[in-house]
């Protein structure tokens, strides 16, 4: 009798132990393959198996082959020589119109007391794009992404074609000279850094190149520090991202240095 209560007893907790086991096992195995993997900011995986790969290990290359074929968008706006022509007077009206939501922060003349950029003299195809990608969701900023959602793409042809209008800042063109620094003018062929001057005008001004000079400084080691960090995407072929990259934080505040050197004086 005692013996068999005994028994009892003891298989009754054997088997809640057993138990106990599996569902302790079975939540780790789910929480650990699964939830934790499935919660990293990357995740790009479907189903149960793919976490399980991905958890031990398994590059995600290996396990989708869909991969190489559809890269992650990083612009969805193709540049087109008709984004850069002068737009009718009508729509430079509309423009300025509009443009009285974006003084705050950009400047009454497009010319920025803040770190927000400034838009005045800027290529209207440039600000076209970076207004698509913010619309998109391609370019993140929190304030941009929720004013561009409002634009229709009307609206921004219109902002663009105004901003255009607007004098640049009191800087002169860069053009070559042999005391512009070294990233500038040559770049660094050996960690395939293109001269800026061969994009962003001084040699060449490419479509979809924003004008620079006199860019508050802080504005421009942030959008290189973001391209370097991956944190924008929004430049096709990664370009910036790929010259950025190899930059140190010393190069960045240089070349930055540079290009908002030429702001208008203070007390303009
Ligand atoms: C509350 C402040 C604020 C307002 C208002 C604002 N902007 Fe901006 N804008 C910013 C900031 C900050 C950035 C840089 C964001 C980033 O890092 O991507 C920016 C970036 C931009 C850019 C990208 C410029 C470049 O050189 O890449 C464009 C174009 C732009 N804004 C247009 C507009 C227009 C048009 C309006 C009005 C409809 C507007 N913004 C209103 C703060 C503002
Ligand atoms: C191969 C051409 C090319 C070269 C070389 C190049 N850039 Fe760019 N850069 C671009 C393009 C195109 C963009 C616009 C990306 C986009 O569409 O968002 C850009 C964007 C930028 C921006 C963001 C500006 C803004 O208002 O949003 C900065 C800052 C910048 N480049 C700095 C530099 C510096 C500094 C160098 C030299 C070290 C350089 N770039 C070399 C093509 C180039």
């Amino acid at each position: 009798m005692r013996e068999n209560g005994f028994f009892a007893r003891s298989n009754r907790w054997t088997w809640i132990s057993v138990v106990a086991l599996v569902v302790l096992t079975a939540a780790s195995i789910l929480i650990g393959f699964g939830l934790l993997p499935s919660a990293q900011a990357d995740f790009r995986t479907q189903g149960l198996w793919d976490s399980i790969c991905r958890a031990a290990g398994v590059p995600s290359k290996w396990l989708d082959s869909s991969d190489q074929k559809s890269p992650v968008v990083s612009t969805s706006v193709v540049l087109v020589p008709e984004m850069a022509k002068q737009a009718s007077s009508a729509s430079v009206g509309r423009g300025a119109t509009l443009a009285l939501n974006c003084t705050m922060c950009h400047g009454a003349q497009g010319m920025s007391r803040s770190d927000a950029p400034n838009l005045a003299g800027q290529y209207p195809e440039v600000i076209r794009k970076q207004l698509l990608d913010y619309k998109s969701g391609n370019r993140a900023n929190p304030i941009m992404v929720a004013l561009a959602t409002s634009l229709s793409e009307e609206n921004i042809i219109d902002l663009a074609a105004y901003y255009a209008t607007l004098p640049k800042a009191r800087t002169a063109p860069t053009t070559y000279d042999e005391s512009l620094p070294a990233l500038v003018r040559v770049g660094d062929p050996m960690r395939n850094i293109a001269p800026c001057i061969s994009c962003h005008g001084g040699v060449d001004q490419k479509l979809g190149a924003p004008w620079l000079e006199g860019m508050p400084k802080q504005y421009l080691v942030d959008q290189l520090h973001a391209f370097k960090e991956g944190r924008r995407r929004n430049d096709g072929q990664q370009q910036m991202r790929n010259m950025a990259r190899p930059m140190t934080t010393e190069e960045i505040d240089a070349v930055a240095t540079f290009y908002a050197r030429k702001a208008a004086p203070a007390g303009h």
